[in-house]
């Protein structure tokens, strides 16, 4: 085997790599607007000015280089700034949905008022009767504001807009015009949701005159949780959505992967608990692979693929599962401007939560925190449970038993889904018989399934990550495509087994353009000892569009040294 690479020419033509973090983003002025009061130079660009001390690499650990993201202003909220891109269409569409929030000039920085007794979240399929009645109370009331009072933030509507203004581009970035403020594919997305949800379950709770009521969550990544829980599935109920696929209520096993072909319950119930352990454990290495990427101050929107594995696999998984394909932009919950208006978003969203307070238990060989100041006072604006208007810091809901809740406990099936070793490893020389090189096919439209030569950089089992590199999406469809290593068998439906390596998800999105740019990085170490990798020189990669894979363009793809990120 040890020839193998020499009977292929190593790729120097791979494609540049993006000059910045994200490909496409805002690269700002020497000299921009002061927000600091100062003399009209921000403190980032002074910073470099003094010699460039940070560098824009990694982004774990450094301090000083830019500056975290600011609660947007209210008062320029764009009411006719809501926008999406229809599928199969290139253009970005305005839609006739005001997100904006009521605003009022009075606004507050959120302390986390003292609590006597910590509100339980419950798994959503174990409520009892009476929990569901109290839920169902609450809701209603919710739903009844917005016809007493629209302008009332506690109302529902108002509620659901809040997760559209945030995403789909009323809010520019305080101090940089033209460039949006979005809350998803980066470092905020947990704790941003996180405060969402918070505000959410004491608004209801406020509704019933309840302090302690507390929100159950969709326990989707246990077997019994599994299916559309079914207090939301009964369409007498304010927890009712009719815009939801409506092949997936029932007993439906859900699809965390987030295709539609599969319909074996086996088989998708074995791959979600292998995509869970994935997630939360094989594929990660450091807390930015499970967070997302960092985001500051004046970054451009990132794209997919540079959220964390849990935001861009079990969370966009469930989205795409419930959306309706009825409808043109897949609302309510396939689409980021609608999804807030299905009642199932937040039972979603609080085992997403969930999850996060999970993966830091876990344990690993690398460290959970993330200490960089800019990720800490990225701040955001939220009405509380009594309409005030208040900034809320990622610093002050980092530690969630500080704000009041604990989640009950349910088993997590899926702790020992990591996938069966392969005892004899593949024989490479004859899978790789006649197949071309990446450099051969590379840049790649994968319209269908493709399989292919990627040079390793050491022989073996090293510390090594797949990079696919200059994925150009067309923002308005849904994209999905599996990645596969040395894989004999070509069973694409089965995620459960040892070959898997990982996915590139996009839910059609709104940008300023109509493309985007994306890079994939696909941790190896555990993989390489799933399948029990020979003393080889190269592997088989295969390519498997699931969705759309003609509205994709892959630039290159290489195999790196882990520790050169
Ligand atoms: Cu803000 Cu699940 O999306």
């Amino acid at each position: 085997m040890a020839s193998l690479q020499s009977s292929f020419i190593m790729f120097s033509s791979a494609p540049k790599p993006p000059s910045s973090r994200f490909p496409g983003r805002r690269h700002r002025s020497q000299i921009s607007c002061s927000r600091d009061g100062g003399g009209g130079i921000d403190r980032r660009n002074m910073l470099l000015g003094l010699g460039g001390l940070y560098g824009s690499g990694s982004s774990l650990g450094h301090k000083a280089e830019a500056l975290p993201i600011l609660p947007p202003d209210l008062s320029t909220c764009d009411p006719k700034g809501t926008t999406t891109t229809p599928p199969g269409s290139q253009e970005v569409v305005k839609l006739d949905v005001d997100c904006c929030p009521p605003f009022t000039d009075k606004q507050a920085d959120y302390k986390l008022p003292k609590f006597k007794k910590t509100r339980i979240r419950r798994a959503a399929h174990r409520l009892s009767r009476e929990e569901v009645e109290k839920y169902k109370l609450a809701m209603a009331k919710m739903r009844e504001l917005d016809v007493t009072d629209p302008d009332d933030p506690k109302g529902f509507t108002q509620q659901a807009n809040i997760h559209c203004a945030y995403c789909n581009g009323p809010y520019d970035q305080v101090g940089h015009p033209g460039v949006d403020l979005q809350v998803h594919n980066s470092w905020i997305f947990f704790p941003w949701h996180r405060w969402y949800l918070y505000f959410y379950e004491r608004i209801l709770g406020e509704l019933i005159g309840d302090p302690t009521f507390a929100l159950p969550y969709w326990n989707w990544d246990n077997l019994k949780g599994m299916t559309l829980p079914p207090a939301f599935d009964d369409p007498s109920s304010p927890l009712f959505d009719e815009n939801r696929n409506q092949d997936h209520r029932g007993k439906a096993v859900v699809d965390l992967t987030g295709r539609s072909g599969i319909t074996d319950p086996t088989q998708l119930v074995s791959n979600n608990l292998a995509l869970m352990y994935k997630e939360m454990i094989g594929g990660l290495d450091n807390a930015l692979d499970f967070m997302g990427t960092a985001y500051r101050d004046g970054d451009e929107s990132p794209p997919f693929g540079l959220g964390g594995t849990s935001e861009n696999g079990s969370h966009t998984g469930i989205h795409i599962w419930v959306g309706d394909p009825r409808n043109k932009f897949n609302e309510d919950m396939g689409n980021f401007y609608s999804t807030g208006r299905d009642p199932a978003f937040y039972c979603h969203h609080f085992n997403v939560d969930r999850m996060w307070t999970i993966w830091e238990k876990l344990p690993a060989t690398y460290s959970k925190k993330i200490d960089d100041d800019d990720f800490k006072n990225s701040a955001f604006m939220f009405y509380d449970e009594k309409k005030n208007l208040v900034r809320v810091k990622v610093a002050d809901c980092l530690d969630y038993t500080k704000m009041g809740y604990e989640y009950e406990y349910s088993d997590l099936s899926w702790l020992n889904s990591r996938p069966t070793k392969k005892p004899v490893p593949a024989n490479l020389m004859k899978l790789a018989n006649g197949l071309p090189t990446a450099e051969k096919v590379f840049p790649l439209k994968p319209v269908k399934a493709v399989k292919f030569l990627v040079p390793k950089p050491a022989k073996g089992k090293a510390d090594e990550a797949l990079v696919l590199e200059n994925i150009v999406t067309d923002n308005s469809k849904l994209i999905k495509l599996d990645v596969f290593i040395n894989d004999e068998d070509d069973k694409p439906d089965e995620l459960d087994r040892a070959e898997y390596v990982g996915s590139f998800t996009q839910l059609p999105h709104r940008v300023k353009g109509k493309e985007s740019v994306n890079n994939l990085r696909l941790n190896l170490r555990e993989v390489y000892e799933n399948i029990n990798i020979a003393d080889d020189d190269a592997v088989v990669i295969t390519i498997v569009p699931q969705f759309n894979g003609d509205a994709v363009t892959i630039g290159g793809i290489k195999i790196i040294r882990r520790s050169a990120k």
